[in-house]
């Protein structure tokens, strides 16, 4: 069995794993990694508050992502804890390629519930691509404290992978979204293998 084939079982769904070189260079460029892993937590955090915002009269949604927003606030006050303690740079936010390409996948127009599910399957993508590289962060690199730091995220990221999914679930029916959700897993696949690998991103 590959590294791959192995891997995609432990992924959650996802289609490709991470190339297993990215977390050695990721490590040698903790800093870049800190601060870039503080915006993704901050972008989460926001994307969930945009989601409450549009969809207010939907009151499952607005109660099942009010205490998400907190959760990942808290995760970025964490980052935040681990770049200061290390006297590192937290520079301006950078372009996130990998986020830029996924928004160019979500199909405009349809009903609101439509654009709703692209939206939560793209949140949920996130999820668990994050998720994957928490792992890999966790089981690799040498620094103790980091490594049960992010294993507690990845935790915490894989819950919020399943309630995206399922609050899509909720909202439109499983059929749609699992026809969808392998769509998105096929072109997430493409978008990482076009990317070039690089250690100071998390994705
Ligand atoms: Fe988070
Ligand atoms: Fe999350």
């Amino acid at each position: 069995m590959s590294w791959e084939e192995s891997t995609r079982q432990k992924m959650l769904n996802l289609k490709l794993p991470t190339d297993p070189r990215w977390v050695g260079i990721a490590e040698m460029q903790l800093e870049d990694i800190l601060e870039d892993h503080a915006y993704c937590e901050q972008k989460a955090a926001s994307s969930c508050i945009s989601l409450i915002l549009r969809y207010h009269d939907l009151d499952h949604l607005v109660d099942t992502l009010t205490p998400i927003v907190a959760e990942e606030w808290g995760h970025f006050e964490r980052v935040m804890d681990q770049i200061r303690k290390r006297g590192l740079r937290f520079g301006k936010p950078r372009k996130d390629e990998y986020v830029v390409s996924l928004f160019e996948f979500m199909k405009s127009g349809g009903s609101r519930m439509h654009q709703l599910t692209e939206n939560l399957l793209m949140n949920a993508l996130i999820e668990a691509r994050s998720c994957e590289r928490f792992k890999l962060l966790a089981q690799n690199i040498a620094d103790v404290e980091l490594q049960k730091f992010y294993y507690e995220l990845m935790i915490s990221e894989a819950g919020h992978y399943v309630t995206f999914i399922e609050l899509a679930k909720y909202y439109v029916g499983p059929e749609k979204v699992n026809a969808r959700w392998q769509e998105w897993l096929n072109f997430e696949a493409e978008v990482l293998r076009k990317m070039s690998l690089r250690g100071d991103r998390m994705h």
